[in-house]
């Protein structure tokens, strides 16, 4: 059995064919960050128009390469929520059209459902229930995992995401975009002093944190390279700072409710940060817990998440197709 993914529900326009054994047969991302580039963030209207032209065209790349007939496909996975709506429209048009004219089935997926389930592709081993912590472009949760299609978000943020805040201090900085793995790689030549933030609350907050660097870098007027590496290491140290705490605060409600569980997951483009992996991993373990993390390339959006959610559902036959909220 082989299963077309397709993902689309931001600016990175993916397609994968995995086989039911979750064997990866190909798995092509046309990013457009280029694109979006001198914009300093995405520009919906420039994703979908994208999307638009790439995707037909990378279906029948993928195809040719595999040197495959289009039936051959038994089932046809997509993204259908959270993202752009023009642009979650593209895949869902796109995955419903091949459906009909195979005669297959389609599974609608959520992101980030794919997200939380990317860190089993390169891991075995991991069981629910288990804590997840998922850091991308657009969110920041803290979620129990307590079974496929069974999610209870504990934590989430009231003002902006996580990857937001990299990439608006990249931004100010005038380092380019996206800025995580930018930031991450300039805090690597400079050890960083974290600033003091109040965590008390269940859910998290990074604009007091983007304001105090953008008030910080704003002051400096003109900044050289080393202003540029403290900036980014003590940013970068803040931020892996609260999640930390997040985390080990969210394990008391957690131990409480799970106590048999010591498995947790960060996953999303945040997660591909070697720095916040190393750090969480190394706390995480001192107290006794597990930490799984998807392969850096599964991190960011992809289709191989999308595909390998689409089939876990259709095997357990849990899965509803819900319709597009337009
Ligand atoms: O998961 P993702 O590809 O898209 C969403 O679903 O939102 O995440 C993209 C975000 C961007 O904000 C980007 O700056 C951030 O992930 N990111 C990173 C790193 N690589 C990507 N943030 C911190 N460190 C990185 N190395
Ligand atoms: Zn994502």
């Amino acid at each position: 059995m082989l299963i077309l993914g397709i993902e689309t529900s931001c600016d990175e326009t993916a397609i994968t064919i995995l086989n039911s054994k979750r064997k990866i047969y190909i798995d092509k991302i046309f990013s457009q960050t280029k694109l979006h580039k001198s914009f300093g963030g995405i520009v919906p209207k420039i994703a979908s128009k994208n999307h638009l032209n790439i995707l037909p065209y990378l279906t029948n790349n993928i195809l040719k390469e595999l040197n495959m007939n289009i039936k051959k496909i038994s089932l046809i996975t997509v993204t259908v929520k959270p993202g752009l709506k023009r642009c979650l429209l593209i895949g869902l048009i796109h995955a419903k059209t091949i459906a009909s004219l195979i005669n297959k089935k389609y599974i609608s997926v959520d992101h980030l459902e794919g997200h939380i389930l990317s860190a089993n592709i390169n891991n075995v081993g991991i069981k629910y229930p288990y804590l997840v912590l998922l850091i991308s472009g657009g969110h920041c949760e803290i979620i129990f995992a307590i079974e496929i299609e069974k999610y209870r978000i504990v934590s989430y943020t009231v003002d902006d995401s996580i990857g937001e805040s990299f990439d608006k201090i990249a931004k100010i900085l005038n380092l380019g975009y996206p800025g995580g793995d930018i930031i991450e790689n300039y805090a690597k030549y400079c050890s960083g002093k974290k600033i003091k933030i109040k965590k008390n609350s269940r859910n998290f907050s990074f604009s007091g944190v983007k304001t105090y660097f953008v008030q910080k870098i704003n002051k400096l007027n003109n900044f050289n390279r080393k202003d540029i590496f403290q900036i980014c290491a003590a940013f970068q140290k803040t931020i892996t700072n609260i999640i930390n705490y997040k985390i080990i605060k969210s394990l008391i409600l957690f131990n409480s409710k799970y106590r048999i569980s010591n498995h947790i997951i960060i996953s999303g483009g945040v997660a591909s940060n070697n720095y916040i992996k190393r750090v969480l991993y190394m706390n995480i373990k001192a107290i006794g817990y597990k930490l799984y993390f998807p392969k850096k390339r599964l991190c960011t959006d992809n289709a191989v998440m999308i595909s390998y959610t689409g089939i876990t559902k259709f095997y357990r036959r849990v899965y509803t197709n819900v319709n597009l909220n337009l």
